[in-house]
């Protein structure tokens, strides 16, 4: 990864609509995407791929009426993710992380397991009753897998923006996404640049002295 150059390039908002992702490429995206961390191993996270023209127009007709300048960006993206983040945290979603460990073979030791167990039912008592975040913590996750996602795209070769601009009430009732327990994050469109509509002035970013303190 060319990191001098990441840091001197703009987030692509337009996109060569006549370019495709190779397919591989998009798996080992997705894989890589699966395998992101999150705090106690939550995975919160349900992932909409969109990949036909059908699903982009759905997702680019019901940004909102104040957000139809990114539809062009959805649309002409290869595909485009939906990153959707579960709203609570029921008994069942524990018990699917729970036997997935298990299955996984996670902890071979039944007291580590217990003991994980504990701590992680401890953490999200502390996240929902005293915090009061539980849904934002479980967000910040899905942030996470958003960065992450950024950057292994640029490594596949190909873009990815995020978009916030969108209302989360009109995506998640388009695609009846709180009917599975979850609610739209983040938006992401993934694809090739349309180098002749990319923004060429100056990156604009804070000093390193504003930014940074050693000690
Ligand atoms: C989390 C996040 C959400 C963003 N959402 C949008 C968006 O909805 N629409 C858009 O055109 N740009 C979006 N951007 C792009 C930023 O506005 C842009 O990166 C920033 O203004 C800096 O500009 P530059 O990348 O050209 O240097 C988003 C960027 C981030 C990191």
């Amino acid at each position: 990864m060319d990191l001098d150059k990441l840091m001197n390039q703009h987030l692509t908002r337009a996109f060569d609509g006549s370019k495709t992702i190779p397919d591989e490429s998009l798996q080992q995206l997705l894989r890589f995407l699966r395998s992101a961390p999150t705090s106690t191993n939550i995975q919160p996270n349900h992932f909409y791929v969109l990949a036909s023209a059908e699903a982009k127009r759905q997702l680019a007709d019901n940004l909102g009426e104040r957000f139809q300048d990114n539809s062009g960006k959805i649309l002409n993206a290869s595909h485009a993710l939906i990153l959707t983040t579960r709203a609570d945290v029921p008994d069942s979603h524990l018990d699917e992380v729970f036997g997935k460990e298990d299955a996984d073979g996670r902890f071979p030791d039944p007291a580590k397991r217990a003991m994980w167990q504990y701590m992680t039912r401890d953490f999200l008592s502390l996240r929902n009753y005293a915090y009061k975040d539980l849904n934002h913590w479980m967000e910040k996750q899905t942030y996470m897998v958003m960065g992450m996602t950024m950057m292994a795209a640029v490594e596949l070769g190909f873009d990815a923006t995020p978009l916030e601009g969108f209302d989360p009430t009109s995506v998640d009732k388009a695609f009846k996404i709180r009917e599975t327990g979850h609610t739209t994050t983040v938006l992401m469109a993934l694809g090739y640049p349309d180098r002749e509509k990319a923004y060429k002035g100056p990156i604009s970013r804070f000093e390193a002295d504003r930014l940074f303190t050693f000690m």
